[in-house]
């Protein structure tokens, strides 16, 4: 069976108050799935509560980091570092488009910081924008996130999707491979039922625990 991952990226938003509140409400309404992985990522600031609130609830869910340092530990101030960051996270974001575009993320940074994920074992999802976005070989867990389907409300098309993983699937057949891009509950099927999708980077519609849960309630059957 193969894995499904949803992955909610809350991306700069939620107080520790809100995170706190949206991980009571969804943690208390997932079921547990052996091949089903649920990951938040919360702002820096917000991780640890998170991770607590998971614990003392024993809620299936796991925490990602949005972004983390190209260096080790050392002198780079304002970075947060993947041996940090271990302390609390499973997976952490790597090249989001935001990133690239806003902060000058070159693919390079990205192969650094793909580097340290794994040196701290953190899985690293690689963000790819199109085919000819680089993925580091190391890397086996990828979101195709066209930048016109980020957060306007027009996701891309299932097939579109499949037919980029199947290309990356064809390099490298172990490689998993998510959607991300104005995913909703009414669209997350069509992703989800692809056999060469292994599920969801979920941006805006992830700050709703309400829409959010009724994600993952899509997911269940998969
Ligand atoms: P969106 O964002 O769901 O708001 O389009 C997705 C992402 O940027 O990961």
């Amino acid at each position: 069976m193969k894995n499904i991952w949803i992955i909610a990226n809350w991306k700069s938003n939620k107080s520790v108050k809100e995170a706190i509140e949206w991980i009571d409400f969804v943690g208390s309404r997932l079921e547990k799935k052996p091949n089903l992985k649920v990951v938040v990522c919360p702002s820096f600031i917000d991780i640890e509560e998170v991770k607590k609130t998971i614990l003392v609830g024993n809620y299936p869910l796991l925490v990602g980091s949005q972004d983390l340092s190209p260096f080790d530990a050392g002198a780079y101030t304002g970075e947060e570092t993947a041996s940090i960051l271990k302390q609390f996270v499973d997976l952490s974001i790597l090249g989001h488009s935001e990133r690239r575009k806003n902060f000058g993320e070159t693919d390079e940074m990205i192969s650094q910081k793909v580097k340290q994920a794994l040196d701290h074992q953190i899985t690293p999802l690689v963000c790819i924008q199109d085919e000819n976005t680089p993925i580091p070989e190391s890397c086996k867990l990828v979101a195709y996130e066209p930048i016109f389907a980020i957060g306007t409300g027009n996701s891309d098309i299932p097939q579109n999707a499949v037919e980029i993983a199947n290309k990356l699937k064809q390099k490298s057949p172990e490689i998993e491979v998510l959607y991300g891009g104005s995913v909703t509950a009414q669209n997350a099927k069509g992703f989800l039922m692809q056999d060469n999708l292994s599920g969801l980077l979920i941006g805006r519609s992830s700050l709703d625990p309400i829409e959010f849960v009724k994600i993952v309630e899509v997911a269940y059957p998969f």
